[in-house]
């Protein structure tokens, strides 16, 4: 508990998940809060759970389609205008998942899963580096999966390439702003009990649906999908000055399910 008291944290895809419960953890430890999503009344709920419990948290969310980079920078700017010009923290956490065979897969579909996945990381630092410069101890939690090392299920070749992208662009971001005195690093998560997890197993016929889930959550060593917080608590924990020696890391936060 406040292990972070008056740090700002951007996070990307809080409206849901585990970027909400990032937000509520992050506020425990006295961080001041910049949110933003796509789905503007989820990111509306984040902030109403997150004063729920940190009545006075400071908290700026703005609602940012993550695929337009210009309202990145916009929203940068104004966190940067609100939190004295210095973010501490990026957690970029927003992701989108995509199914289908490869016939059926088109170039949009393929720019919309990267937009989201990859490219808005790089521009989210590019963009936060002169404030992520000014902070005395930074630090960049990307939010890849276990889907960027192995190919899980049928039909996730691209969501699997975005991810691993992430994995690559974490190491590379890494070495570039080691200098900075900036950390980077990236979490894969496994089965998180979360909305996206949720809408992926509700599209399938039952049937279909029963071994499904068993097939993923069965690889998990604890077979049970994990919880948002538990992933959003590795992510804490890298943002504290505990993990001063913890940069490029990939860490997987998935009960095993990608060592067996
Ligand atoms: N849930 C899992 O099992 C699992 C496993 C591995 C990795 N992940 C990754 O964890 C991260 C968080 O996912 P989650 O499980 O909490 O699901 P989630 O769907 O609750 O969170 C993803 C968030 O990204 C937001 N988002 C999507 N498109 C956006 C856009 N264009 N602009 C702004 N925001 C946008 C969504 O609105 C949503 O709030 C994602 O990157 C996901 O790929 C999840």
């Amino acid at each position: 508990m406040n292990r972070l008291p008056g740090r700002t944290v951007l996070i990307a895809g809080a409206a849901g998940g585990q970027g909400r419960a990032g937000a509520v953890l992050f506020a425990r430890e006295g961080a001041r809060l910049a949110l933003t999503d796509v789905d503007e009344a989820g990111l509306g709920e984040t902030v109403d759970e997150v004063l729920a419990e940190v009545p006075d948290a400071q908290v700026l969310a703005r609602r940012v389609d993550l695929r337009n980079l210009p309202e990145i920078a916009a929203f940068v700017a104004e966190t940067e205008a609100r939190f004295d010009g210095v973010i501490d923290v990026l957690y970029n956490n927003a992701g989108v998942n995509h199914l289908d065979a490869i016939e059926n897969v088109t170039p949009d579909d393929w720019d919309r899963v990267y937009d989201i996945n990859l490219k808005s990381a790089f521009f989210l630092v590019k963009y936060a580096l002169p404030a992520l410069r000014r902070s005395r101890a930074a630090s960049v939690v990307n939010v890849s999966s276990g889907a960027g090392l192995l190919a899980p299920v049928d039909g996730n070749g691209v969501y699997c390439a975005s991810k691993g992208g992430l994995i690559s662009l974490t190491r590379a971001q890494a070495r570039d702003l080691a200098p900075d005195g900036i950390r980077v690093n990236c979490l894969l998560p496994g089965p998180i009990e979360t909305p996206m997890v949720r809408g992926f197993f509700a599209a399938m016929p039952e049937e279909e649906r029963v071994a499904a889930e068993q097939h993923v959550v069965g690889r998990s060593l604890f077979t049970r999908f994990g919880r948002p917080e538990e992933v959003a608590s590795m992510a804490v924990y890298l943002a504290t000055d505990e993990a001063s020696y913890v940069t490029s890391a990939i860490i997987p936060v998935d009960a095993g399910w990608t060592a067996v």
